[in-house]
């Protein structure tokens, strides 16, 4: 914790938290750029999708195993908390959090949620030229509207994702704090009164039980597809 007039720099993300966000960001953006490759080339596209996965996964143990504010328990709030964060944000006046505001919380959980159904009807989509590796469990007219759900999910998931950089561009803004540098470097500066101290760098074992457990359910969806 280092202390700068009346302000002090506190850790509030983990190494993890930071390394899973960037890297998701340029899956996600891999999984778009590979996804008209053609059958040649589209194990690039099954390569970003399952490391999708693989992170998805990971942030989902680490919402239970992570430092105080990677849990959900810290950051996943009921109605009446949404409500009066979004009230203070149309107001110009959103209060300080340290950790995801409320609001932010449900658009993690929807981002989330939104990655694991693009891979699910990945899997069990198919076009004339690719497959998911689950596509031929189903009918091929199924598997085809799979991949046009597929598709427009993206186009979905790309609206949340601008309103996510919205809502931190204009937290960022009103509240005087950079939240991108934050998600980088992992420190955010406080007000020196504020009770809030460094959170703890979970142990290496802790971030090798989370790996291995989401690696676990990577293989299981590779392993367990029909050949
Ligand atoms: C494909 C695009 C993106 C996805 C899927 C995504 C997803 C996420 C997720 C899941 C989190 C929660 C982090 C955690 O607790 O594990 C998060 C937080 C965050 N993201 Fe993104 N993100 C994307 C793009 C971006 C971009 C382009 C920026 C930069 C402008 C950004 C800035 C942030 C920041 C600053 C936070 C922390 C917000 C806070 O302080 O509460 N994200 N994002
Ligand atoms: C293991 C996971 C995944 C599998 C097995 C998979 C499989 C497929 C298949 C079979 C297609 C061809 C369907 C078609 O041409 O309409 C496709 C297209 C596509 N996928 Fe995935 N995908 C996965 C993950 C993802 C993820 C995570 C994203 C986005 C974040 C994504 C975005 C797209 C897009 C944008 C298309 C192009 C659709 C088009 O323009 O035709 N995929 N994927």
């Amino acid at each position: 914790m280092k202390r700068q007039g009346d302000k002090k720099e506190i850790l509030v993300w983990d190494r993890a938290t930071r390394v899973l966000h960037w890297t998701l960001v340029t899956l996600v953006v891999l999984c778009w750029l590979t996804a008209e490759a053609g059958s040649t080339w589209f194990w690039t596209h099954l390569v970003a999708g399952y490391g999708v996965l693989l992170l998805v996964l990971f942030r989902l143990v680490w919402g239970l195993m992570g430092n105080r504010h990677a849990r959900f328990s810290s950051f996943v709030c009921g109605w009446r908390d949404v409500r009066e964060h979004a009230v203070a944000l149309l107001a110009l006046t959103p209060p300080g959090h340290v950790g995801h505001n409320p609001l932010g919380g449900w658009m993690i959980l929807t981002l989330l949620t939104g990655l694991v159904v693009l891979v699910v009807t990945g899997l069990f989509a198919a076009d004339d030229e690719v497959a998911g590796a689950y596509a031929v469990l189903i009918r091929p007219g199924i598997a085809d509207a799979l991949a046009e759900i597929h598709e427009t999910l993206y186009s979905v998931l790309w609206l949340f994702v601008a309103l996510h950089i919205i809502g931190v561009l204009s937290i960022s803004l009103l509240g005087r704090e950079n939240l991108v540098r934050a998600m980088w470097t992992g420190s955010k500066r406080i007000p020196s009164d504020n009770p809030e101290t460094d959170a703890a760098e979970p142990s290496t074992a802790r971030y090798l039980i989370a790996l291995v457990l989401a690696a676990i359910g990577v293989a299981a969806v590779i392993w367990g597809a029909p050949v």
